[in-house]
């Protein structure tokens, strides 16, 4: 099932897209065009409930569907079975069962344990599916796979031939979005790990409850990013009344570590020793949100666990909102976050540069400036004050996270009426940072306009739900600066490319990748044999005069040329001679770029 909804703001004149867009387009013409949108914690039980139902088994390769289908058919209802591959080349099966009465049904009839001495056995939503002895499992179903290799992210190079034959830059942007954005299966999986944690710490914990929050459930996720996951311990009121007299006797901890972190050692010792998939736990605990990293090999997904930061699932939540109010708004976001990935502001590491989030609070302050039409965006302080009593969230460390939750209860004169495309969107975005007073002034998403930096910082973004802190205070005098010369470099190569179509590099092609950087890419493509290219083979070795010189003497003769005025003669005896015209052609480029 997919879960992608949104209200319907849509004015993307896309040829190529406007087919599976145009479902959006008449929520838009409708009257109650907001009435469709579908509130986070719904969106999340809904995932949660699907992930309860489901299993996970790895298989010897795709073929093994219709046996594992068979079997599993005999004891249980299956809704669908959804195939994928691990970087590690292994197979597996996510199958969705009906209801989870199917689910303990199979496990009950079906499962086992591995009869060794040296594995400690295990519940979990992860298994394996044993071959057969004896005659093979029979199945005459016309049942199809959901989906085959669903966890693969687009091939880059076909994105980028994609991405040069789009007619427009908006076209451009949209299909970036299309193709790199999490699909259902990815999301899917995160709530599968996340289920799987539950159950390995439920039988620690009582109450306990493991949510994705971040990219992979605001809706800005792409196809790879990581995955964030909250542990929160939920008492309800029934819970804790009064009048239950009977009290569960609890440990209380003492000792000179806060409880969070403790309970964050245990967890990485836990997730070391039981979780199976679970594979190069480190636990980070002094930072401001102490987490557990590791890697989930059997979903490839890389994931930071962190103790009761309901803060950062509330902030996803606004995330998710602002995303839906209007359709551009995804869209901009991913070109935005592939260009700076592209140009090094961001990085897959945290450091004193930008990440994700901030560039995202970016370009929503962007979309809440006026413009012809009235803002796209509404201000934060505007969600606020239109918010009721069931919207009242108060998070941990008493931080009211108050908002309006329901968009279908946004009233219609919060929604601008602007038409702006995506190209021009992406370019005034460029432009409006290119002119913004980063030395003096503050981006605040709760105002919807800036205001004066409080503190020295280098770049200023207000937090939305504690407003107080600057979620880019990490970012460092030179990597801001770096920052703005990139949105001026983007603003440049875009009002020259808007005009001006069809290079090389036109459009958002030259703002995600060079074509230099293209072909050196293509060049030296790991794992494709025929085109794996050595450093020795880019030198001449001439098959009629053997050569005696070593690739080291070439290389320093590289040098030389460089250093030393030679005439053109000499140049021309001396220039290295590569073994096909295209490669000396990429060779030449790359060294003129300096990429090397
Ligand atoms: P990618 O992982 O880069 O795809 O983006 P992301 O949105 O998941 O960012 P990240 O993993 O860095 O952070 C995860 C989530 O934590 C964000 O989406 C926010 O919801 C939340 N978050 C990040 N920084 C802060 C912060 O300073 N304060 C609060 N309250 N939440 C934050
Ligand atoms: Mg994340």
């Amino acid at each position: 099932m997919s879960v992608l909804f949104q209200t319907g703001k849509l004015h993307l004149p896309i040829r190529h897209f406007r087919n599976k867009f145009i479902k959006f387009q008449s929520l838009k013409c409708s009257s109650d065009a907001a009435k469709k949108f579908v509130v986070f914690d719904e969106v999340n039980a809904l995932r949660r409930a699907q992930a309860q139902r489901s299993l996970v088994v790895q298989v010897s390769s795709e073929s093994s569907f219709k046996e594992l289908y068979g079997y599993c058919s005999k004891y249980a209802t299956i809704s669908d079975i959804h195939h994928y591959k691990n970087t590690s080349g292994e197979h597996f099966m996510l199958i969705e069962f009906e209801n989870e009465e199917n689910l303990t049904n199979i496990l009950q009839q079906c499962s086992s344990h591995q009869k060794d001495l040296d594995v400690m056995p295990i519940q979990s939503p992860f298994l394996w599916f044993r071959a057969v002895v004896g005659s093979k499992e029979s199945a005459n179903s016309s049942k199809e796979l959901a989906i085959k290799d669903g966890n693969c992210c687009v091939d880059e190079d076909l994105l980028l031939e994609e991405l040069a034959k789009c007619e427009t830059v908006s076209d451009q942007i949209m299909l970036l979005y299309q193709r790199t954005m999490l699909n259902d299966i990815g999301i899917r999986l995160r709530f599968m790990v996340a289920r799987q944690m539950e159950m390995i710490f439920q039988s620690l914990y009582s109450n306990i409850v493991v949510q994705p929050f971040g990219s992979s459930v605001n809706g800005f996720g792409k196809m790879g990013c990581d995955l964030d996951l909250v542990l929160t311990n939920v008492l309800t009121k029934e819970m804790t009344s009064a009048s239950r007299r009977l009290v569960y006797q609890d440990k209380k901890y003492e000792g000179r570590r806060t409880p969070w972190q403790r309970h964050l050692e245990l967890i990485a010792h836990l997730l070391q020793l039981r979780a199976p998939g679970a594979s190069r736990v480190q636990a980070i605990l002094n930072a401001r949100v102490p987490i557990v990293k590791y890697s989930h090999d059997l979903t490839d997904l890389d994931c930071d666990l962190c103790y009761n930061n309901t803060s950062g699932v509330y902030m996803s939540e606004l995330l998710w909102l602002y995303g839906s109010v209007d359709a551009r708004v995804r869209p901009l976001t991913f070109a935005v976050r592939r260009w700076a990935r592209a140009v090094g502001i961001t990085q897959p590491h945290p450091g004193r540069w930008v990440t994700n989030f901030p560039l995202t609070l970016m370009v929503l302050f962007f979309l809440q400036q006026t413009r012809s039409g009235g803002a796209i965006l509404p201000s934060f302080k505007y969600l606020v004050n239109k918010s009721g009593r069931e919207d009242i969230r108060i998070a941990e460390e008493n931080l009211n996270c108050t908002f309006l939750r329901d968009l279908n209860k946004l009233p219609a004169s919060a929604f601008g009426q602007n038409t702006d495309k995506l190209e021009t969107l992406l370019f005034q975005f460029f432009e409006f940072y290119s002119q913004f007073d980063f030395q003096e002034r503050a981006i605040s998403i709760n105002e919807g306009t800036s205001i004066r930096k409080p503190n020295a910082s280098p770049l200023y973004i207000v937090n939305p739900l504690e407003q107080a802190m600057n979620v880019s205070r990490n970012v460092s005098y030179e990597e801001c600066e770096r920052l703005k010369l990139e949105i001026r470099n983007a603003a440049w190569h875009l009002e020259t490319s808007l005009d001006n179509k069809k290079g090389d590099d036109w459009g958002l092609l030259g703002l995600i990748e060079k074509k230099t950087a293209r072909g050196l890419k293509q060049l030296l493509r790991l794992g494709n044999l025929q085109r794996l290219v050595s450093v020795k083979d880019l030198f001449k070795d001439d098959e009629n005069e053997p050569s005696t010189e070593g690739i080291k003497s070439k290389l320093q003769k590289f040098g030389k040329n460089k250093s030393t005025e030679k005439t053109d003669s000499d140049e021309k005896s001396e220039k290295v001679k590569f073994k096909n015209s295209q490669i000396a052609k990429e060779v030449f480029r790359i060294r003129r770029d300096k990429i090397l």
